[in-house]
């Protein structure tokens, strides 16, 4: 356990209901942040220290501040949800905490306490809970970050850092949150590499994405499918999630984890309650190449995209250099269905939880 203990001070002008009514009618994602945010201050003797919540503010940083020159900075995505009582509850925020140490040890950054963490989950949704939107899609999307702040601009792991945790109110992901979504198979851009930071939660693995999902929306996609660097012909992951196929004979196939791939929360939610549905899961390699061929040959009849913020979501259309094809007509298919069906339940407290993941705030 740390004796890392958080200090609240209030903000002075919160936002009124209405001013608060006004912006959570139409969220979107990652533009309408709460009131609060959390911060924690680290440096090389003292460990972690002067933790608060505190009014949502900039951060005054050094220019010689590491994280501007070298990328060392990781992050978290983690949601709170109403719950049918009108309560708040985490999913699973000690996973996320889990993963936010690997991605601190895989950068050589002072590892954040696994126990503090969730503590200022529940402690920043406690006092912005009101910014927890009351619609079905809707819930408080939670980014803890960390930064080396230390003024140095010698290449090494740095001596300080900031941990921050901010909180927005969100719908969904993507526009349709019943569709569809239209990817695009990177063929010329890698996002990891073995040995690299893929298994990572760090900012540099986006950064070096973006170039693909550019590429992506000219091709009018809203996501990327990356894959393998080595040979450019497994299907790692997506952008911002992990993606799972169907078969007609009703397995699910899954891409296994590596140091090139993120180990998603919700992916391995998915796995525990479709193998608890009595579906067959493998979490086996698969090229590109056999996608294209099970789709033409009927022997794949869905393949969706998961994460935090994409939920489950299907995918309708492939597009590639060579060619273009669709999966179920487009539609979001049974399986992905009932399994996002299972797994919103879990989140938002409407069937009971056998797994310790739904966490009451
Ligand atoms: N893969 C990438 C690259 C991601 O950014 C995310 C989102 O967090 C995921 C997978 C899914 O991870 P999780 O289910 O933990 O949100
Ligand atoms: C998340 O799902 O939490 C992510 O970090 C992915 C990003 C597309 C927002």
């Amino acid at each position: 356990m740390s004796d890392l203990t958080f200090e609240t001070h209030a903000h002075p002008a919160r936002r009124t209901s209405a001013e608060r009514a006004a912006l959570m009618e139409n969220p979107g994602f990652g533009k309408v942040f709460t009131d609060h945010m959390v911060v924690a201050r680290y440096s090389a003797g003292r460990g972690w220290h002067d933790a608060r919540i505190q009014a949502r503010e900039a951060i005054p940083l050094d220019p010689a501040a590491a994280v501007l020159h070298y990328a060392q900075e990781i992050f978290e995505g983690l949601k709170a949800y109403r719950t049918a009582d009108g309560g708040a509850a985490l999913f699973r925020a000690d996973a996320n905490a889990r993963r936010f140490r690997q991605s601190a040890e895989r950068m050589a950054m002072a590892p954040f306490p696994e126990d503090a963490f969730v503590e200022a989950m529940h402690k920043l949704v406690q006092i912005d809970r009101d910014w927890i939107p009351d619609t079905p899609d809707g819930s408080l999307y939670l980014r803890p970050f960390m930064i080396a702040n230390e003024a140095f601009l010698g290449v090494k792991p740095a001596s300080e850092y900031l941990f921050v945790t901010i909180a927005s109110a969100v719908g969904s992901y993507f526009k349709d949150p019943t569709g569809t979504v239209t990817v695009w198979i990177s063929e010329h851009f890698t996002r990891a590499a073995p040995g690299g930071t893929g298994a990572a939660k760090c900012g540099g693995n986006y950064a070096a994405s973006l170039a693909a999902q550019a590429e992506a929306a000219r091709q009018g996609c809203e996501q990327v499918v990356f894959l393998d660097a080595a040979e450019r012909r497994y299907i790692e992951e997506l952008g911002g999630m992990n993606v799972f196929f169907v078969f007609a004979d009703g397995t699910l196939q899954t891409p296994p984890l590596s140091d090139s791939i993120l180990p998603g929360i919700t992916r391995d939610s998915v796995i525990t309650l479709a193998r608890e549905a009595g579906l067959t899961v493998k979490e086996e390699p698969y090229t590109v190449d056999a996608w294209r061929a099970d789709v033409r040959a009927g022997r794949l009849t869905e393949a969706f995209a998961c994460g935090t913020a994409a939920v489950i979501t299907p995918i309708g259309t492939v597009k590639g250099r060579e060619d273009n094809f669709t999966i179920s007509d487009a539609v979001a298919g049974p399986v992905a269905r009932r399994l996002r069906g299972m797994l919103v339940d879990i989140q938002r407290g409407t069937t009971q939880d056998s797994h310790g993941w739904f966490q009451k705030v």
